[in-house]
């Protein structure tokens, strides 16, 4: 399914975000950087050691990375070109505190993004695996912190989340469905 919101096209597709070629592909990481399991370790096991050298590198600068905040690397040997790594919240049954973040972490990196020039980048669902985000909450909270910030000022040409599960597809999708249909905002539906 995709949409229109300015001059920014999103997509939502089935896949494996490792292979999906975009100028970024979105890391759901933890503060450490250090890799883990789901799309993290997908991600460091396909895009190899660069990444983890990388990482080290910003961990070695700040510490460790908050969550809702974001940094980027190399994509190593993946065929994006690049890693945006983000920290979603852990979800712990307050939807008003993890929203915020959850919101935060798609917001901060799609302004380094814009500030790094690149035009497509892809996400996965952030929060929803380990972390234990429930997927609709999940859905709405994402779907409507990217549409606010692609109606504003972006170079940004394509956003696409990459679902792992059908189930995830058919949350967004209706999701997507839900917001396309009522806001009064320049959007096309295919
Ligand atoms: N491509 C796309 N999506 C994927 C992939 C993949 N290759 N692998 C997993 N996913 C999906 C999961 O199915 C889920 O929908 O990514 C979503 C996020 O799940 P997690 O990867 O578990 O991330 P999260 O819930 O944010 O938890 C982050 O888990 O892996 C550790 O180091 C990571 O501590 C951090 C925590």
């Amino acid at each position: 399914m995709e949409a229109i919101f300015g001059h920014t096209k999103l997509i939502l597709e089935l896949g494996d975000l490792t292979r999906h070629r975009a100028g970024a592909i979105v890391n759901a990481a933890n503060s450490s950087l250090m890799g883990g399991g789901g799309v993290d370790g997908a991600i460091h096991r396909v895009g190899g050691h660069a990444i983890l050298k990388e990482c080290k590198a910003i961990i070695s600068q700040i510490g460790r990375l908050a969550p809702g905040k974001a940094v980027i690397t190399t994509g190593g040997n993946l065929p994006a070109e690049n890693v945006i790594h983000t920290v979603g919240p852990v979800w712990h049954g307050d939807p008003r505190q993890a929203a915020r973040i959850l919101a935060s972490a798609y917001r901060e990196s799609l302004m380094l993004a814009d500030k790094m020039a690149i035009k497509t980048i892809a996400f996965p669902s952030i929060s929803t695996g380990a972390y234990g985000y429930p997927v609709q909450a999940a859905a709405e909270t994402a779907v409507a912190e990217v549409k606010k910030y692609l109606l504003q000022e972006t170079y940004l040409e394509r956003v696409t989340f990459v679902l792992f599960s059908r189930e995830d597809l058919k949350t967004y999708a209706e999701v997507l469905e839900k917001v396309t249909e009522t806001d009064g905002d320049f959007t096309v539906k295919y």
